[in-house]
């Protein structure tokens, strides 16, 4: 996974996620954790955490609010503004040795909503569950009573693997989806501690230790370009096929860079077929990291002796060159080739060089892919 440092600034945050951020970082928006089971906790917090909860919440019994913000089993990681106002809260009960979190009520103050800040407030909540759970392990209390920076979470931690399971109001499940939530639950360990609501839908969230959630969109765009560039080498999906006049587009085979499956006889369609196979086996060995060696031919200048010794050199752009000429006549033609590459390697390089390691790499992994894809090859065979 790649992580980049905040100062790399590769990757740009949302305009959204920019905004919530500044306003932590000139204390605009500030975190306070408060829970009545702390003897000094900001009591006058609680209740304002109360009121949100209750305006936002309009139809859960106002008594059972105030009961569960101020249980003391009951933690509230609240979002305060510059006049200590509460515009925004997740009060919630850890259960350390089941290794989950319980969110019990969330809510944004209607002025910050639709701004970011509820997608916000998870990606701290996450962060700082963390923290709370890394602190249990550890034998410390909590150790984000206030959290005023957020570099002040560390960014990579590790620790066991850990859920949040809340009881979503049905209106707000695609929040929690967009948070990483899901309806369908496979950690078990919550049953008999959580009581069943009607009106909401049980989701869960798994943390992540190794992914910084403050930077979650940074990890994932620059996961995205790093797909895409990897992409680009082995196949055509960025080019973009312009059409000068649609009217000349009548069948699917007249639109630029579509395969077209129906304007084929069926003789070039078993061509066809056979062709898709070998370029996603070249694809796929080229993806493959110690293919490196056999990208492109073995150059005559930077190793002058090596067309004395191997006769018949073999790479794989030589083979992605066949297969757009539709040299291949049969799927044997092309594992010979394959085949031919890799002895080419072992009878050229010594044994402890990386080469040799490269190519025996690649040979085990081709191997595989061949028997995963018997049966199709077995078909192209008949
Ligand atoms: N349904 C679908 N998607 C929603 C959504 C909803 N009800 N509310 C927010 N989203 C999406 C946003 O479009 C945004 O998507 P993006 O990341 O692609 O831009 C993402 O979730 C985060 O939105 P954000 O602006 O950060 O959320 P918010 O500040 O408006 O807060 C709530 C969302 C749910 C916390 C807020 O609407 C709220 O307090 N509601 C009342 C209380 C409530 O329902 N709590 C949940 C009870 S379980």
């Amino acid at each position: 996974m790649i992580f980049f440092s905040q100062s790399d600034g590769q990757v740009q945050r949302s305009e959204k996620e920019q905004e919530m951020h500044r306003s932590f970082r000139d204390r605009d928006i500030m975190l306070r954790m408060v829970s009545s089971s702390d003897a000094d906790a900001d009591r006058s917090l609680l209740l304002k955490a109360k009121c949100l909860f209750q305006k936002q919440l309009s139809k859960m019994p106002r008594e059972y609010i105030f009961r569960q913000v101020f249980d003391d089993k009951h933690v509230n990681m609240l979002l305060v503004d510059r006049s200590s106002e509460v515009v925004g809260g997740i009060c919630y009960r850890p259960f350390f040795e089941e290794s989950f979190v319980e969110i019990v009520f969330l809510a944004v103050d209607y002025d910050y909503q639709v701004r970011g800040m509820g997608g916000f407030m998870m990606d701290l909540f996450k962060e700082s569950a963390k923290l709370e759970m890394k602190s249990h392990a550890e034998g410390v209390g909590c150790s984000s009573k206030t959290v005023d920076d957020l570099n002040s979470f560390p960014e990579r931690a590790a620790g066991r693997p850990f859920y949040i399971m809340t009881y979503a109001d049905n209106f707000a499940i695609g929040y929690f989806m967009k948070q990483g939530f899901s309806t369908r639950i496979r950690f078990g360990c919550w049953i008999g501690f959580i009581k069943d609501y009607e009106g909401g839908t049980l989701v869960e969230c798994r943390v992540y230790w190794e992914i910084n959630y403050l930077r979650r969109r940074e990890v994932v765009e620059s996961m995205k370009e790093k797909l895409f560039r990897d992409m680009e080498k082995v196949n055509d999906c960025h080019v973009v096929h312009r059409i000068a006049d649609y009217s000349d587009v009548k069948r699917i085979c007249d639109i630029p860079g579509a395969r077209d499956e129906e304007c084929s006889t069926p003789q070039l369609q078993s061509g066809t077929a056979l062709n898709r196979l070998i370029s996603y086996l070249i694809s796929d060995l080229k993806c493959n990291a110690s293919a490196w060696p056999f990208l492109k031919p073995v150059s005559a200048e930077e190793v002058p002796d090596y067309h004395e010794h191997i006769l018949q050199p073999m790479d794989l752009s030589m083979m992605s060159g066949k297969v757009e000429r539709s040299e291949y006549s049969g799927i044997g033609e092309f594992i010979d080739d394959v085949r031919l590459m890799l002895s080419n390697c072992f009878r050229y390089n010594g044994k402890d060089t990386q080469y040799h390691k490269c190519a025996q790499i690649v040979q085990e992994h081709f191997g595989k892919k061949l028997a995963f894809y018997k049966h199709a090859i077995d078909r192209l065979a008949e």
